[in-house]
């Protein structure tokens, strides 16, 4: 810490005492360990909301793995932040060249950590997962039903903590994209499910039978927008801890097409 701080110091005579610094530590480990630092400070604002203050996901990837699936190297990690992932929540940014090679250093060290060790069994979480009803709504393996997002490459995508609040508390956190509607027809039909698409005069859902149904807006009584709710309901009462352990070990093993 002390070394940090002559560092910042020797950094803002840099200037004026060249000499002074080349004291403290070698120049090239002083400025990369500088870059760090602003690096940790950049990641923690820009980016800890999402992958978690550590790197270590959340709503966001877990970046504290020695490899990552999409930023395989320098160059896509760079690009990466810079333009976001697009399609995707990850989203580009509008930092200096400087930030952007900083933050970047500063995610390769997440890296360096040690494995984030996942109670429960993967196998065993497959045949809890098989037991279930999931695939009405999910797709996994080419196979399943299209309410909910594709669990292919989940784990690739969330942390284990964020897959086990989507078993418990499905509505804590809806991804980007869904949103859950409810209308009433003139002719009094009520149906609720997901928008698909909405325009000006249209609106298309997919009922929770998963039946696609369209519907022109002046056929409507009501058009409600649920934000915050979710057609899954909590499996916190449906699964013993040591299920529920198993479960997220195997969701956090489905990492999609390399
Ligand atoms: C709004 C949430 C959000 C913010 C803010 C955000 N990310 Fe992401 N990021 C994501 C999500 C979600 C993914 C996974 C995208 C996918 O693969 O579907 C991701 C993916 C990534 C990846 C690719 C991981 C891999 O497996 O290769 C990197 C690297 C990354 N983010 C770095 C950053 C950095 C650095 C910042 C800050 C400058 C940042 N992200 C800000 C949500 C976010
Ligand atoms: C009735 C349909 C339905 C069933 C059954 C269902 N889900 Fe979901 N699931 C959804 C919908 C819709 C979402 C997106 C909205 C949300 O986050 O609640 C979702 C979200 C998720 C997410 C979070 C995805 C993300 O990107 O954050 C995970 C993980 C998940 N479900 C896993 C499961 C598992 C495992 C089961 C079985 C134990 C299951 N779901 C059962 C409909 C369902």
């Amino acid at each position: 810490m002390k070394s940090c701080f002559v560092i910042r110091w020797s950094l803002l005579f840099l200037l004026f005492l060249p000499s002074g610094f080349a004291l403290c530590l070698p120049p090239g480990v002083a400025a990369q360990s500088a870059g760090l630092e602003q690096g940790k400070r950049l990641f923690e604002s820009q980016c800890g909301s999402c992958h978690g203050p550590l790197g270590n996901g959340g709503r966001g990837a877990n970046l504290a793995q020695p490899q990552l699936r999409r930023a395989t190297d320098d160059d896509a990690l760079l690009t990466i932040i810079r333009r976001g992932i697009p399609g995707t929540e990850m989203p580009g940014s509008f930092l200096t060249p400087s930030q952007v090679s900083s933050i970047a250093t500063y995610v390769k060290t997440l890296g360096r950590v040690e494995p984030e060790e996942i109670p429960g069994d993967a196998g065993r979480g497959e045949a809890v997962y098989a037991s279930l009803d999931c695939g009405v709504c999910h797709t996994l393996g080419g196979e399943g039903g299209i309410l909910g997002p594709v669990l292919d490459d989940i784990g690739a995508r969330r942390s284990a903590a964020h897959l086990r609040e989507a078993l418990i508390e499905p509505e804590a956190y809806i991804p980007r994209g869904f949103l859950q509607l409810r209308v009433v027809t003139k002719d009094g039909r009520a149906i609720t499910g997901v928008r698909v698409n909405e325009d000006g005069f249209s609106v298309q859902i997919r009922d929770f039978s998963g039946s696609f149904r369209s519907f022109w807006k002046d056929e409507l009584d009501s058009l409600d927008k649920m934000w915050q709710r979710s057609p899954m309901v909590s499996y916190e009462a449906r699964l013993s801890p040591g299920q529920t352990d198993d479960l997220v070990a195997y969701l956090v093993s489905l990492k999609g097409a390399p």
